[in-house]
């Protein structure tokens, strides 16, 4: 490492998904980004081979002014014992999401910053927007004020992430972890994932062709997608046809009738008292057996057999 100040270093944890565009990205920037990532694995090496120095994420804790905490979620309460303690005077920790400071009760010394910059986007997409000049909007918010000058610091660092050419929106860790747990399992993974098994089920058991039902019903999805990210709910309903418009109008409220509204209530409520998150700690303890067995039911299922049909990844049967 060159003679950089340590207040000038910025040490990127965990070389993952959102680690690996934070560290390129603040690099472009103009930053001293080292890398903190644990021995032999593959963050270590990927980390490498883009020309970061890398170190064990307690000595990259040492070294820098600035701690990106980007390990995955469930991985921070096992992780962040050796940073804590090996961080210096006057830190500033940036998370990208607030679970941990929301639920994790970390032990954090009291001169530090403690602040959120959370992208609104998967990391690809945070280096992809900045390579074209433009960025993604993030949520800040400030965990603890250690020195006073918390929110500069949190806005210092989305600037350097390309973030601060699009919109920063002020915010809390409590509401952008609520509201991005919720939005998750409602919407963007639960439903969606849920809502197209149902409806590719629901057609290939009245005997429909697999594959047309996965075409319409799930590789579609896409398009109506993007019109909706682009042009809004009034916006999409003008770019489908009459009979799509008609059968939106009378029949969605249907599928998402009162029974799947109360879930999302009841979902909130697991969220907001703290329960989803304690019910997630007992999974990770117990070697994740929920996610595993799911994720072999999803490979096992039908429905991914006639998506490679489908889109010709594999001959007809
Ligand atoms: N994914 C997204 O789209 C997204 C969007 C916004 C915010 N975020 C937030 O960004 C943060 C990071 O998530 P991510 O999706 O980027 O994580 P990720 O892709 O799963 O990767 C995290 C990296 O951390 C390393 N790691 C795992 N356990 C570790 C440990 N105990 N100690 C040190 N390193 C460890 C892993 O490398 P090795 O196994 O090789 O060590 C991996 O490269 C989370 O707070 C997440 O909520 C994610």
């Amino acid at each position: 490492m060159n003679s950089t100040a340590r207040e000038d270093v910025v040490a990127v944890l965990g070389y993952g998904n959102q680690g690996a565009a934070h560290a390129l990205n603040l690099r472009d920037s103009g930053r001293h980004v080292i890398v903190g990532a644990r021995e032999g694995r593959g963050a270590e090496a990927r980390a490498k081979a883009a020309l970061f120095e890398v170190f064990t994420p307690a000595e990259a804790a040492a070294r820098a002014g600035v701690i990106a905490m980007l390990v995955p979620d469930e991985a921070v309460p096992q992780a962040w014992p050796a940073v804590g303690e090996a961080m210096g005077a006057g830190t500033c920790v940036v998370f990208a999401h607030g679970f941990n400071l929301l639920y994790g009760a970390l032990p954090i010394r009291p001169d530090a910053d403690v602040v959120l910059v959370a992208p609104t986007g998967p990391g690809r997409v945070l280096r992809q927007v900045y390579e074209r000049g433009e960025g993604l909007p993030a949520y800040l918010a400030v965990h603890q004020d250690g020195s006073g000058t918390a929110w500069k610091r949190a806005e210092d660092y989305a600037e350097w992430l390309g973030c601060a050419r699009a919109r920063l929106w002020r915010t809390t860790v409590r509401e952008e972890t609520e509201v991005d747990l919720f939005g998750e399992q409602a919407v963007l993974c639960g439903g969606m994932n849920e809502l197209v098994t149902a409806a590719w089920e629901t057609l290939t058991a009245a005997g429909y062709s697999p594959e047309i039902a996965y075409l319409e019903c799930v590789h579609q999805l896409k398009f109506l997608a993007d019109l909706l990210h682009e042009r809004g709910v009034p916006g999409l309903r003008q770019g489908i046809s009459g009979t799509a418009l008609y059968g939106d109008v009378s029949r969605g409220a249907r599928v998402i009738g009162p029974a799947s509204r109360a879930a999302m209530t009841a979902m909130l409520e697991e969220i907001r008292s703290g329960s989803f998150a304690r019910e997630l700690a007992a999974e990770v303890a117990a070697g994740r057996p929920t996610i595993q067995r799911e994720l072999a039911r999803a490979a096992a299922h039908p429905m991914e057999g006639a998506r490679r049909r489908a889109l010709g990844l594999e001959k007809l049967a």
